[in-house]
């Protein structure tokens, strides 16, 4: 075994510790907001099981903390690609701690073939980077390991339509590493469903989208997966989170998971329109200052009318 990965580890934990030292939680009331923002992130980041996937924390709050704004009070995170499971307990755990923090319930999903990657179709599957059978799972001892995830094994050609007539709560997060092409275009299909299951802006994770040293592009893969799904005549778009890596606490942006990030806007989508969190910046004085204010009831009511 290489001696690399364990040095890294270790300087990773020190850093972490070392950090720690001198973070402060000061409690930050509910909202969905920076400051509550931050004061999670830090929060969920201290679970050792959360911290290995920050991405994870990171995705559900914020689709957590949405839903809880908009009235949603039951959502459904889902990870696109578990292999062995890893993720997917990352995942759990801080669906765990966010539903004590924000007071909604989260089911949790992971959806796999259960044997690794299927049959490759051409050269948008990516061949040069990963082949069919990569990444099996071992079913039963990941069963073991989970509390509340619920695995949904089978090919996404055949699993999505099925979750779908099973209408799930709202999806609020959506981690997708399904890597191929084919595999991908067939999981985008959950953004095609009644807007009941979807937020109006949905979380998304593509793990794949830089591959190794940036070999993808926007003619295989993933990103060509978004670019179609983005090319079809609706109201219903895939947008990169342009920048996210400035918003997220320095403590927590390790490596190059924010250029991972896509919003699933639904324009078309009922709650479109409303207010994004419980209270927000209504007058910037002379001096620069923010009076921030809850936002009025008249605007809930008046701005929930679509065109
Ligand atoms: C890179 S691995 C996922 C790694 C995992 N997310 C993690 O963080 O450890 C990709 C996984 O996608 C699964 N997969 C690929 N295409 C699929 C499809 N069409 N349906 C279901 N699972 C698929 C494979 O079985 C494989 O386990």
């Amino acid at each position: 075994m290489s001696i690399r990965k364990p040095i890294r580890m270790v300087v990773k934990g020190l850093k972490r510790w070392l950090l720690d030292e001198n973070q402060t939680y000061p409690e930050v009331p509910f909202d969905n907001r920076d400051d509550w923002m931050r004061f999670a992130y830090l929060k969920l980041n201290q679970d050792p099981v959360c911290n290995r996937r920050p991405w994870y924390i990171w995705g559900v709050l914020q689709g957590a903390a949405l839903s809880k704004v908009l009235g949603i009070e039951h959502i459904s995170v889902i990870e696109f690609g578990v292999a062995g499971g890893g993720g997917l307990i990352s995942l759990e755990r801080a669906a765990e701690l966010t539903e004590e923090l924000v007071g909604i319930k989260i089911d949790v999903y992971g959806f796999d073939t259960g044997s690794g990657n299927p049959k490759i179709m051409d050269y948008r599957d990516v061949p040069f980077r990963w082949s069919e059978g990569y990444w099996p799972m071992d079913k039963q001892k990941l069963e073991k390991l989970l509390h509340r995830a619920q695995l949904v094994l089978g090919h996404t050609k055949d699993t999505i339509p099925e979750f779908i007539r099973r209408k799930p709560a709202p999806v609020a997060f959506a981690a997708i590493d399904l890597t191929m092409y084919s595999s991908t275009v067939e999981a985008l299909k959950l953004f095609e469903a009644e807007y009941s299951l979807l937020l109006p802006r949905t979380y998304c994770m593509f793990r794949s989208l830089l591959g190794s040293r940036g070999d993808q592009c926007d003619y295989i893969g993933e990103r060509l997966a978004i670019q179609e799904f983005n090319a079809k005549d609706t109201m219903r778009k895939l947008c990169h989170m342009d920048g996210l890596r400035y918003f997220v606490p320095n403590y927590i942006n390790e490596g190059s998971w924010p250029e991972f990030f896509y919003l699933l806007h639904i324009f078309d989508h009922p709650l479109y329109n409303k207010p994004s969190s419980l209270r927000q910046s209504i007058n910037i004085d002379t001096e620069g200052s923010e009076d921030i204010k809850e936002v009025p009831d008249t605007i809930n009511d008046s701005i929930a009318e679509q065109p």
